[in-house]
């Protein structure tokens, strides 16, 4: 028996207007092509593509590398904290016009520090940003420091050391880039040393990685939630293990469509793993890339597998649960999202 009796016809509306939280989201993925134009100009940059429409043009990924290659070219273009303030208030001002309450957003200060951009510009541009977004917005907006894994160790670590003396400006560390080949073990070490120091921790699992780098950022780098883990499926066990511990999974529909993880968004498995039990939530990855940022996720994942609103109410309730907000807040966002809930339902 359906909780929620919401017809078809009103779900697109029940799913923007729901409250909700977004968990995985790399903030150099928010930059649209014409603010990478912008930035260009504004700092001398000069790019490879001579328009907007050349750049987006470029934007038909065969796999994650195929991306990864253009989404670092494009961060090029970030050069002053200005600059990643500007990115990241254009991200937060779309977040809240899609009722997201509230957002742990990613960002890859090695994509910076490598091009001599400090550590410092990054986050005091977006840490800025995500205060206006908490006075203005009614965005409660956070940030997670991402390592990339197609670099060593010992460079993870010394951005960790780079980091500290802003440390109260994350509340995490996840890792990104390239998954084939990088499994987590490879960064063992300077994950131990980021739960010592009480920072939460997530990665990046099962995207296009088996389900063993899954098992090992859990059994290894001990995280929290893992981001994307659609892979867990080839893994019985594993599907299992994830849904006793409730262990969060940051999906990525658009995303995974668009690099090529699943042929069409009808073929994604996010409703085997809802059906399985897993504590699925919805995100948007890199939405300037992808084609749509996390309301077009909900609308189209929900218009390619006939989802219904009992599905929307545990994914929204999901983002909130999984994120690493106080109780308090998290209460105080999941009876806003029942109230949306009873008034769509008492309207039908
Ligand atoms: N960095 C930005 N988007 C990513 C993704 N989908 N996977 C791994 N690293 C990323
Ligand atoms: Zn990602």
């Amino acid at each position: 028996m359906p909780q929620y009796a919401v017809s078809s016809d009103r779900l697109p509306a029940l799913l923007q207007a729901m409250p909700k939280a977004e968990l995985h989201i790399h903030i150099e993925g928010s930059l649209e092509p014409e603010l990478i134009f912008a930035l260009a100009q504004r700092n001398g940059v000069q790019l490879a593509y001579s328009s907007v429409e050349a750049l987006r043009a470029a934007y038909a990924f065969t796999d994650l590398q195929s991306f990864l290659d253009i989404y670092y070219a494009g961060a090029s273009v970030l050069l002053k904290e200005d600059d990643f303030h500007d990115m990241a208030w254009a991200y937060l001002t779309k977040a809240a016009a899609e009722n997201v309450l509230h957002t742990e957003l990613f960002f890859d200060p090695q994509t910076h520090t490598e091009r001599g951009v400090s550590f410092e510009t990054v986050i005091k541009g977006l840490s800025r940003a995500c205060d206006r977004a908490r006075a203005e917005l009614g965005v409660d907006a956070t940030l997670i420091m991402c390592f990339l894994r197609h670099l060593s160790e010992e460079d993870a670590i010394k951005t960790l050391e780079a980091s500290l003396p802003w440390r109260d400006l994350f509340i995490g560390v996840g890792l990104d880039s390239s998954e084939r080949g990088h499994p987590p073990e490879k960064f063992t070490q300077v994950f131990a040393r980021c739960r010592e120091l009480g920072l939460h921790v997530v990665a990046h699992a099962g995207e296009e990685g088996p389900a063993q780098y899954i098992i090992n950022a859990l059994d290894i780098l001990k995280v929290e939630r893992i981001d994307h883990g659609v892979r867990c499926v080839e893994d019985a066990a594993l599907v299992k293990r994830l849904a006793a511990e409730g262990m969060p999974l940051t999906v990525c529909p658009l995303s995974n469509v668009k690099l090529c993880v699943f042929k069409t968004m009808a073929d994604h498995n996010l409703k085997t793993l809802l059906d399985a039990g897993l504590k699925v939530t919805i995100n948007s990855d890199d939405p300037a890339y992808f084609g749509g940022y996390l309301n077009q996720n909900f609308l189209e994942t929900f218009a390619g597998l006939g989802l219904d609103a009992d599905a929307a109410y545990t994914l929204a309730r999901n983002s909130f649960e999984a994120s690493f907000a106080t109780d308090e807040a998290k209460a105080g966002w999941i009876a806003r999202l029942d109230a949306t809930f009873a008034s769509f339902t008492a309207a039908a």
